[in-house]
């Protein structure tokens, strides 16, 4: 038994391996770059730039907030201790028994919004074991499944939280649940891309893409 309480960290989650953050961000990279030149976004461009929209669009310096080292999919938010829920997430047992093991996360999809880009995770049931109850809303009556929201940050617009990212990914998964299945806009390089308006694009994954990545808290 330790002497003084736990300390929690400001936040849980998967931490990717180098390799696979690598492996990531060159996905989104690349979609980035198709998106930004694809003729259907350009069409659409007024959501993201004043400019001249036959001109190639660069989304890479419109994310300019990119995560610095290792990319990670946040489990709980625990605000080294202050947030809500933070000491019982902690204390439960998968979250003490997955602490500091290896994971295989999936990729289903990316996504890009006025305010983020992000990748969409797939979580096993195995790892919806570590995923908090209350993280899958905007607004209080919102009922989403459980996991709705896991997502890995890629970049964020200027003057944008990263806390953003999954409450955008929220947005699609509720477009989604009300049946709106965003109009297909054709296949690029990795699957099929859909536009559900407003700026909201999403790459479908063909080949899903497997990360590797250690459960783990960050304290800043
Ligand atoms: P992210 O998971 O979307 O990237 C540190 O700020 C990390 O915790 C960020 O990576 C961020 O978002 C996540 N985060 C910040 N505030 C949050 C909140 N209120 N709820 C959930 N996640 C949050």
């Amino acid at each position: 038994p330790s002497l003084e309480k736990e300390f929690l960290p400001m936040y849980f989650g998967w931490f990717l391996s180098k390799r696979s953050s690598e492996t990531l961000r060159k996905a989104g990279q690349l979609f980035l770059d198709e998106l930004g030149s694809l003729k259907a976004f350009k069409k659409e461009s007024k959501f993201f730039t004043s400019e001249d929209p036959k001109l190639k669009i660069d989304l890479t310096s419109y994310f300019v907030k990119r995560p610095p080292g290792v990319l990670h999919c946040t489990t709980k938010y625990t605000d080294f201790g202050k947030a809500a829920g933070a000491e019982d997430y902690a204390q439960q047992e998968a979250v003490r028994a997955s602490y500091g093991k290896g994971f295989t996360l999936s990729i289903s999809g990316l996504f890009v919004t006025t305010k983020t880009v992000g990748a969409r995770v797939e979580l096993n049931d195995q790892q919806l074991l570590l995923w908090p109850g209350d993280a899958d809303k905007v607004q209080a009556t919102d009922s989403l499944p459980k996991g709705s929201r896991a997502h890995i940050t890629l970049g964020c617009a200027s003057g944008v939280e990263a806390v953003q990212t999954g409450l955008d990914l929220l947005e699609f998964v509720k477009l989604e649940k009300a049946g709106n299945k965003g109009e297909e806009v054709g296949e690029i390089g990795g699957g099929k891309l859909q536009y559900f308006g407003n700026g909201m694009w999403m790459l479908v994954l063909a080949k899903k893409i497997d990360v590797r990545a250690i459960f783990s808290g960050y304290y800043g």
